[in-house]
Formats: structure tokens, sequence, C-alpha cells
């Protein structure tokens, strides 16, 4: 396949979409699933910026078989900057890769959380799409960068325990962080059924008990192809675009796309908040 990216051509440069990927289970796909998304809209032309938030664990590297010479790890410490820290994968997706194996990065302080949005901001890089692997659960770090993201997509498998802790982790982030509205990709499900099915067993209880909105963002069937593709540290969508995963993460990339980008800033702590900051949604001049 051709190289994706349409280099310095940002379609829609001021209005950033910025999503976060998270689960409350761990093993759940969170990173195949932010690694062909960003494959799939990066063939579709836009610009996608890849953080790999799962600071102490991370892995998408490991994933595409890159081998970062510089990591957050080295930003956080002022040794390098985000810009310095960037690397390109597959189709021209970029990527701030993190260490892995470092338990002291898994609690960032308030001031080098806030350090790291500002730097964000600052990167001369254009931007359509900002897609944040988080890591699991409903440590600090997870719950930062779901909230600073607009939108939240929770990942669940069929497996009980995984609806389990993603009802855990909504809930955490509905009464402790006030978010109110998430998206569920189902991964791993047989078909359209089984995804339906966990999206209705997860909305009756969210229902039941707190005050939110959960969409069904799409589903991700289970495919040997893509288990396949890991072991050759290759993406599905990349080694095998026919299989039956790679066309459903394309279908998702085009739910993505045709997606209005949001205008407004959720709150004051914001992933690309002066890019958010637009003059339509500083409402009229006087
Ligand atoms: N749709 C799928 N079909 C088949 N296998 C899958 C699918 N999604 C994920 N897997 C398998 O699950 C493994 C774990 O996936 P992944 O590393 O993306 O999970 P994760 O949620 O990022 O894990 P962690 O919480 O440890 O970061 C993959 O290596 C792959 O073998
Ligand atoms: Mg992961």
């Amino acid at each position: 396949m051709s190289p994706l990216n349409l280099a310095g051509s940002s379609r829609r440069d001021t209005h950033v979409k910025v999503l976060s990927v998270t689960s409350g289970k761990g093993g759940v796909g969170k990173t195949n699933i932010v690694a062909n998304l960003a494959y799939a809209l990066c063939e579709r032309g836009l610009n996608v910026l890849v953080l790999d938030a799962d600071l102490g664990l991370g892995n998408i590297d490991v994933l595409l078989g890159l081998n970062p010479a510089l990591t957050l790890q080295d930003c956080l410490r002022g040794d390098a900057t985000l810009q310095e820290i960037l690397i390109t994968g597959p189709g021209g997706m970029r990527i701030l890769p993190a260490p892995s194996g470092l338990a002291e990065l898994t609690h960032l302080s308030e001031a080098d959380r806030l350090r790291f949005l500002a730097g964000l901001d600052e990167l001369d890089e254009p931007v359509d799409v900002f897609i944040i692997d988080t890591g699991a659960g409903i440590a600090a770090n997870v719950c930062f960068f779901s909230m600073a993201a607009q939108e939240i997509c929770v990942v669940a498998t069929p497996e009980p325990t995984s609806l389990t802790d993603a009802y855990a982790f909504i809930k955490v982030m509905s009464r402790q962080y006030g978010e109110k509205e998430f998206k569920l990709i189902v991964n791993q499900a047989s078909g359209e059924r089984e995804a339906l099915s966990v999206f209705r067993h997860l909305t009756t209880v969210c229902d039941r008990f707190l005050t939110i909105r959960l969409e069904l963002a799409g589903f991700v069937p289970h495919d040997d192809k893509l288990a396949r593709a890991v072991r050759d540290q290759q993406l599905v969508t990349e080694r095998y675009p026919e299989a039956i995963s790679s066309r459903h993460f394309r279908e998702l990339a085009k739910e993505i796309d045709r997606s209005p980008a949001s205008m407004f800033p959720k709150g004051n702590i914001q992933f690309f908040w002066r890019r958010l900051w637009t003059p339509e949604a500083a409402g009229p001049a006087l």
C-alpha cells in the first residue's frame, strides 16, 4: 500500500478530533484498536497523531516493530522536546512513544501533566485526529488522559469481567470526573448480534445507576489474522487489508472522519486547547 499521509496538508487544522481509547480491564485490544484505527484514518488522507499514554507499560512501538531512540520519559526529564521524540509509523501516522517498565511514570505529577498539555499545544504538526492509548484501569493517569480528550472510547469484550470493569471505569469517570458521554467499542465479538448484546447489557446497568450517555461506536470481530499480524509486528490493516477486522477498522475510521469535530473545549484541561479555541467557539466579536 502507498504512503498515505498528505504531507503538511491538514484538512481541518483548527478542528482536531481528540479520542482516548481506554478500558477497565487490560488486554482487551486497546493498542490494536488505536494503531489500526490510526492506520485506517491515514488511509483516508488524515493527519493522525498517536500518543502512547500507557506510561508504565507502553508498547505501541513494539506492536509496530519500531525502535524509538527517545520516549516520553526523555521529555518528562527535560532532556528532549515532544517534537524530538516523534516517530513516523505505518501509513505516515505520527507517534509519541512511551517507555516500558518504568513504575515511576504510572503516576505523573499535576505539574508534569500540565507541562505535557502545554507542550502538545506547541507541537508544530498538522493534526486532524489525535488518538490516545491510555492503558487500562482507573489509575490517575488514565483518568486524566481520558478527561482531557473530547471523546472517551471504552473498549470491552463480551467477557463478563471486561464488562464489569468497563462499567467500573465509566462509574469513576462520571462520579469523580463529571464525564457524561462515552462511546463503546466492542472487541472480539463473534458478530453484530453479540456486539449489540454487550452494548445493551452495559447500557442497562449504566441507565440504572448513572446519569450518562453511552453510544455504540462500532465493533471489531475476533480475527485470527489480527493475532497473526501481531506476532509479525505488523498491523492487520496493512498486512491483511481484506481481513474481517481490517474492514471493521476502516468502518470505524469512516465514522470518526464523518463525525463533526467539537469546536468547544469541554473544560479547562483539554488536549489541543488552543486549536479548539476557534473564533466560533469564542462567540461573536463585540
Ligand atoms: N479482534 C481481535 N481478534 C483476535 N485477537 C485479538 C483481537 N483484539 C485483540 N486481540 C489479541 O489480544 C492481544 C492483546 O491486545 P492489545 O495489546 O491490543 O490489548 P490492550 O488492551 O492494549 O492490552 P493492555 O491493557 O495490556 O495494554 C493482542 O496481542 C491480540 O493477540
Ligand atoms: Mg495496550
